[in-house]
């Protein structure tokens, strides 16, 4: 079976977030299953060089965007056994960073158009059974193969699945842009197409056109068709419920693992001694007060309201008058990085800050810290409290989405649970938990047990893959 992956991010070639694992993690578990998988990226300017060093050119073309036509390079490299093909237009993509610009509409129109003009210079061999998109910017994907391409030779037999990681982020533009760059007329703006509240939107045009749809966790497929997550799109997501899988994120346990990963000073596998040295070394480089046995709190997040920097930023008088440490690694709103500096500069030695992107910073956090934070007011999957388990450092979330589905409550009663949650999106519950945590962290021996069992929850993608391919085998036996 051919599998194409079409996304906008993906490790190890760059990444802003999660998406970038799970595009970069999932095609190496489905080719243990046997599936031949290949994944479509633009070729930013961020790729570094050094990955890029066997990169062949496999053909050069124009695609037609609007009234105009552009230059789009199809160049295939093969990193880590996965092999990708980029879509290159330096215009388009040789920029500062990922996402952001004012002509968003234009570049991810343009890398869905370059991906199926892409498909028909490929030898038919290469055509793929399934075209499998990732969020909003390839959102237009399924809806031109659709409407589109579906006459020409070859296009007609492919499935498409489109995967929500995020819906709050939708690609929406006005209608008259998008009007423009696809060349459509007044039938792809009806409320069974684009249309989206008198605009148009990218993400609409995957859940409507595609053959199936998933999303990262079971709790967030139910959430989403709720009107309290459903971002405007739980009706058309309730229309398709039969559709719509909820198959959970895993990480690569080979990429993230303490005992093999580069950036740890001391590597350690599920070994508390181990991550004090850590605790003491991230200490020592960020200017914190050096003490093992003070808990540290770790956070490593896109600075965005999803992630329930709000609740943090209420707690922290009352969390930072105790005996504690936080360190927060993050990129993104100004509004959060002025709350946390503030904070900051009120307690110095209890809070350490690092914005911007940091791969490195970001796994000897993971490392150090015994407990990590992420309040979410919703969370599609998460992978950063999987990461924390997986480096020993006891999650504390909120009760929504994928931080439902994987972290399990921690019961003194029975001693089963791998961290502490909570349900409300309060900052009292959050306190109330925080406290919680911290009464058995100064109790050894249910500390060690609780990390213990994180030790065995199984956050790899072994049995999440086996679930996809039983979507795509699903898809082409109709
Ligand atoms: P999301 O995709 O919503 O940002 P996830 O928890 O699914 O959240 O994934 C976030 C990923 O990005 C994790 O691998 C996390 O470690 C990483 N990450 C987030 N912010 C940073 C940062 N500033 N520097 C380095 N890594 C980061
Ligand atoms: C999104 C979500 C996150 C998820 C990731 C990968 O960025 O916010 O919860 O883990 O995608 O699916």
């Amino acid at each position: 079976m051919k599998v194409m992956f079409a996304a906008s991010e993906a490790m190890p070639l760059v990444k802003t977030g999660g998406l970038a694992d799970v595009v970069g993690a999932l095609p190496k578990s489905l080719a243990k299953q046997g599936v031949d998988v290949t994944v479509v990226l633009p070729k930013y300017g961020e790729i570094p060089k050094t990955l890029l060093a066997e990169v062949k050119t496999i053909t050069v073309m124009e695609v037609q965007l609007g009234w105009r036509r552009q230059y789009c390079g199809i160049q295939t490299v093969t990193v880590d056994g996965v092999r990708f093909l980029l879509i290159d237009n330096e215009f388009y993509f040789k920029r500062g960073y990922l996402y952001g610009y004012g002509d968003e509409a234009e570049r991810f129109a343009f890398f869905s158009f370059a991906v199926l003009e892409m498909l028909g210079a490929l030898p038919p061999e290469e055509m793929p059974d399934v075209l499998h998109c990732h969020d909003w910017q390839t959102g237009l994907i399924p809806f031109l193969l659709r409407t589109r391409y579906s006459g020409r030779p070859g296009y007609r037999d492919i499935r498409t699945v489109f995967t929500i990681h995020n819906l709050q982020y939708q690609g929406v533009f006005s209608r008259d842009l998008l009007q423009d760059l696809l060349s459509t007329g007044d039938d792809s703006f009806t409320e069974d197409s684009l249309a989206f509240y008198g605009a148009a939107s990218c993400m609409k045009g995957g859940l409507r056109f595609a053959d199936k749809l998933s999303t990262v966790s079971r709790t967030y497929a139910y959430e989403i068709q709720t009107e309290q997550y459903g971002e405007k799109l739980d009706g058309v997501l309730r229309q398709r419920s039969h559709d719509l899988w909820g198959i959970l994120n895993g990480i690569d346990t080979d990429v993230y693992d303490p005992l093999n990963d580069p950036n740890v000073a001391f590597p350690y596998r599920y070994d508390l001694a181990g991550k004090r040295k850590n605790k003491t070394a991230l200490q020592r480089e960020l200017g914190l007060p050096v003490d093992e046995n003070v808990p540290m709190f770790g956070v490593v997040s896109r600075l965005s309201g999803q992630k329930g920097f709000d609740l943090i930023g209420e707690i922290l008088p009352a969390l930072l008058k105790e005996n504690v440490q936080l360190v927060v690694l993050g990129a993104g709103e100004p509004a959060i990085e002025d709350m946390l500096r503030s904070a900051h500069a009120k307690l110095p030695g209890k809070i350490a800050l690092w914005f911007g992107f940091n791969e490195g910073l970001a796994r000897r956090i993971y490392a150090a810290s015994d407990m990590y934070l992420m309040p979410s007011r919703f969370e599609p999957c998460g992978l950063s409290q999987l990461i924390a388990l997986r480096y020993s450092s006891v999650p504390i979330v909120r009760e929504t989405g994928g931080l439902r589905d994987t972290v399990e409550p921690y019961n003194e009663f029975t001693g089963a649970g791998t961290g502490f949650t909570f349900g409300p999106p309060s900052a009292h519950d959050l306190l109330f938990t925080i406290r919680r945590a911290l009464s058995f962290y100064g109790k050894p021996e249910q500390w060690e047990k609780i990390v213990a069992n994180g030790a065995k929850t199984d956050y790899g993608w072994g049995a999440s893959a086996k679930l996809y391919l039983e979507l795509y085998r699903e898809l082409i036996s109709k």
